[in-house]
């Protein structure tokens, strides 16, 4: 018969696009994403989606009500799929054993209590949310324990690939997907109905088929290996702006050989998003609970790199602005985590506002598509301040980049927004108080550019570059 319904417990960033690409390329199966969140199916089901993605308004008015939809009725979501995907949080434990590093798996516990407490017929039931290995054997237990007559369960691993701000292409061209089960008859006749779904749109021999063990440690292991790259990169930053080397060129020359490749070599301020760091603190438990103490702090150092990078460069803002910012208006140019995003988690920005607002400074924001409120709830957090009303006083929000720069000592660009690449710098230079620098966090702008403007420019893995009348003063000086 084919799968017919599926339901999608979790409307978050995965479930969302997931299940949206599934419906449009699946007209015959019914796809429902269910969340417990009242606010954020209400938001899905409105004009104003709850998250930003290119592409993604698109899918869901060509499917929404006609194939696709989305409740908080994960009752009758539950009772009537033939497949299940649990999408839902996997965040690091905040209490407890593995503090800090191991995965909760609460939601996803709850996801499978649910779906025990409520399936009276057989169900395929799809871990997409990304999990330790052998996450899939709790969940089977727990379905298993609470069996009712007639009622049975395969479990599959099928881990989500896609990353945000390219959510909908990455869905559509997926290099892979891969699904994991149980190596028994009733396993891989699971793996195939699943198959089945992909194949509307996957080439087959995009599928990629595997143990449930293998499926859900790649998932970890890939994003360990995207963040490894950047921390690579980044280590390298360092040792380009005290040598005089250029990262960018440097990443170039090293990209071109085709067994390194180009992609991911990008230095920065830092990766963020809700995962690589998650992810790789996970994977870091998972070694040290398998007493692999070597394995452990060889995937700790890519977090490690990272944290170095983000002081690094929010320290180098204080240095360069003589050594103190206190009561200094800064302008910060995107907060959200990368660009084609409103999801600030993890934000390396975040980094470098707290790194700011110790110091005193007074901070002007603006970031394309994050609501004000979240940046507000992101600054104020405790894990960012104790004293919230301060940060309220001291934390100005704008809706356009040349406001923001008004008054400013200096501009940080924490966000690789393309619309930064289009400003016109001399109407910002104008504005700004002097000297005037630009701390460029992403590499995107023409630096050579601002220097002739007279901007002071700083920027990753280059050395510090003066503007070219303070040039042309020293060497008058010196003569
Ligand atoms: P998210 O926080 O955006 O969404 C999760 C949703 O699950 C929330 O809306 C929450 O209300 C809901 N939820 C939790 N428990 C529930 C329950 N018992 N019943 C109903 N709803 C429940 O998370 P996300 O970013 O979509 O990530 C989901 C998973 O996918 C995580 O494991 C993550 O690591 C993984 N992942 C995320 C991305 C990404 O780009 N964000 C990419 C690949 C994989
Ligand atoms: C990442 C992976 O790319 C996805 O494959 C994965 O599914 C997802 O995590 C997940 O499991 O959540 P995402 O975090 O959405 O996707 O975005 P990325 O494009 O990977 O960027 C992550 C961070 O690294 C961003 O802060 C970005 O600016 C930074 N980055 C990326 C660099 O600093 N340099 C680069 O060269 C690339």
């Amino acid at each position: 018969m084919g799968i017919q319904k599926i339901c999608c417990i979790g409307a978050g960033y995965v479930g969302g696009p997931t299940c949206s690409v599934i419906a449009l390329k699946c007209p015959n199966i019914c796809v429902t994403v269910v969340d417990r969140s009242q606010e954020r199916i209400a938001q899905w089901n409105s004009e104003k989606l709850p998250i930003y993605e290119p592409g993604l308004d698109d899918v869901v008015k060509k499917c929404r009500g006609v194939n696709l939809f989305f409740s908080t009725d994960i009752h009758t979501g539950i009772q009537e799929a033939d497949l299940i995907f649990i999408s839902v949080n996997t965040p690091t434990k905040v209490f407890g054993n593995g503090k800090g590093r191991a995965a909760d798996l609460k939601y996803v516990e709850g996801a499978a209590r649910m779906i025990a407490d409520i399936a009276n017929s057989n169900k395929i039931v799809v871990e997409k949310s990304t999990v330790p290995v052998r996450a899939a054997e709790s969940i089977l237990n727990i379905l298993r324990a609470n069996n009712k007559p007639g009622v049975s369960y395969q479990i599959l691993s099928n881990p989500e690939f896609l990353a945000e701000g390219t959510a909908i292409e990455d869905l559509l061209h997926a290099d892979r997907v891969l699904i994991g089960g149980e190596d028994t008859p009733e396993g891989q006749l699971a793996i195939e109905e699943l198959c089945k779904v992909y194949e509307h749109w996957i080439p087959r021999k995009n599928i990629l088929t595997t143990n449930t063990w293998s499926s859900e440690l790649s998932k970890l292991a890939a994003n360990a290996f995207l963040a490894q790259r950047i921390s690579s990169i980044n280590s390298l930053s360092a040792v380009c702006e005290a040598t005089g080397a250029d990262v960018s060129e440097v990443a170039r020359a090293v990209g071109l050989d085709s067994r390194i490749g180009s992609k991911f070599l990008q230095a920065s301020i830092g990766f963020g998003g809700s995962c690589f760091q998650k992810d790789i603190l996970n994977l870091v438990y998972i070694c040290e609970c398998l007493n692999l103490p070597e394995v452990a702090n060889y995937w700790q150092q890519v977090i490690d790199m990272n944290e170095y990078q983000k002081s690094r460069f929010s320290n180098k803002i204080v240095e360069s602005l003589f050594n103190t910012v206190s009561g200094k208006h800064i302008a910060i140019l995107g907060f959200a985590f990368k660009k084609n995003t409103g999801d600030t988690r993890e934000s390396p920005a975040i980094h470098v506002c707290k790194t700011l607002l110790i110091e005193g400074a007074i901070l002007h924001i603006y970031d394309p598509k994050v609501e004000h409120d979240q940046i507000m709830a992101d600054l104020t957090h405790p894990s960012v301040t104790e004293e919230p009303e301060v940060i309220r006083k001291t934390v100005h929000i704008y809706d356009n980049a040349y406001e923001a720069a008004k008054g400013a000592h200096a501009l940080v660009v924490c966000t690789e927004w393309d619309e930064f690449m289009a400003l016109d710098f001399h109407k910002i230079y104008q504005v700004m108080m002097k000297p005037a620098y630009i701390f460029d966090g992403r590499k995107i702008l023409n630096h050579d550019a601002l220097l002739k403007i007279g901007f002071h420019v700083q920027t990753i893995g280059k050395r510090i570059q003066r503007p070219i009348q303070a040039r042309l003063w020293g060497s008058r000086v010196q003569t």
